[in-house]
């Protein structure tokens, strides 16, 4: 196996996160997402995840990145089960392996969006498939749906992205959507609150030297800003964190954070009806 050298760095640099993260989840036991898939794709990376390993130990990171995966994951089934003929669009993408783990049907057309530097490094680390292409853009590009059709029942996913994006330029995304696919479908993110948005970014900050920028405070900020979004989900990302295999003193802490709504809401999992789909 050739070794990829690995330089990302800012926003592109956490995409690294999640990948360790997936296959901190591989290894262990129990495993989530039994994904082998990032496992092997994380061994080819050549990067010094040390400093990373050392703020984030396997036992926490594994469960905390695979349980937001496993969700994002059931709500992409779901939507396809409903759709089998139908277009995802995942935004910010990052290293994520989703596209394999979810294993989409044949009527099942998929985009892995993200900047240059990272669709630069899945195309070194992870195979191809049909129905499957990638996107080397900023997801804040006006034409970036230029190439995709909007007749089709379509699921976009944003996860672990919106923080990242300027809240105008998030908004002008979510419209773009909402105008481009025409048929309907969904859209699932996740967000920080204004809470958690400048923690995080002393994490991103420290390590990869990344900003966030978008704090939301409530889902249905965006459905202000675009009435065509219906808000029908909206999860506190510590819910599913109880069913795995997070250590217990972690759990304690959960049960207790979900009474102080501040905390509980630092990073929801929402989902938006959108259209007629
Ligand atoms: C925390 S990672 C999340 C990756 C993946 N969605 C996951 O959850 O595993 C954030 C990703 O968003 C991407 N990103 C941030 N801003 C972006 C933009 N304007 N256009 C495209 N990708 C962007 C970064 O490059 C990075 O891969």
């Amino acid at each position: 196996m050739t070794a990829v050298k690995v330089t990302l760095d800012q926003a592109m640099g956490t995409s690294l996160i999640m990948l360790y993260g997936l296959s901190c989840d591989a290894r262990s036991e129990p495993s989530l997402l039994h994904d082998s898939v990032a496992a092997q794709a994380f061994e080819q990376v050549d990067y010094d995840f040390g400093p990373l390993r050392k703020k984030m130990p396997p036992k926490l990171i594994g469960p905390s990145i695979a349980s937001r995966a496993r969700h994002f994951d059931t709500w992409t089934t779901e939507f396809l089960a409903q759709h089998p003929e139908a277009t995802v669009v995942n935004l910010g993408a990052g290293l994520d392996s989703r596209v394999w783990r979810v294993d989409p049907g044949p009527g099942v057309t998929w985009y892995d969006v993200d900047f240059p530097g990272v669709v630069d490094v899945r195309r070194k680390i992870f195979p191809s498939r049909d129905g499957y292409h990638l996107i080397p853009a900023s997801v804040t590009d006006p034409d970036l749906f230029d190439g995709i059709s909007g007749d089709r029942p379509t699921l976009v996913i944003a996860q672990g992205l919106t923080m990242y994006l300027e809240p105008a330029d998030g908004h002008a995304l979510f419209r773009r959507v909402t105008d481009h696919f025409t048929a309907g479908g969904v859209v699932a993110l996740d967000t920080h609150n204004s809470w958690a948005l400048p923690r995080q970014d002393k994490l991103v900050h420290r390590y990869f030297g990344a900003r966030l920028h978008w704090a939301i405070d409530s889902p249905a900020d965006l459905e202000r800003e675009n009435p065509a979004l219906r808000c029908t989900d909206s999860v506190s990302g510590m819910v599913p964190l109880l069913d795995t295999s997070t250590p217990v003193r972690y759990k304690a802490f959960i049960r207790l954070a979900l009474h102080v709504p501040k905390i509980r809401d630092a990073g929801l999992y929402v989902r938006y009806a959108f259209g007629p789909a």
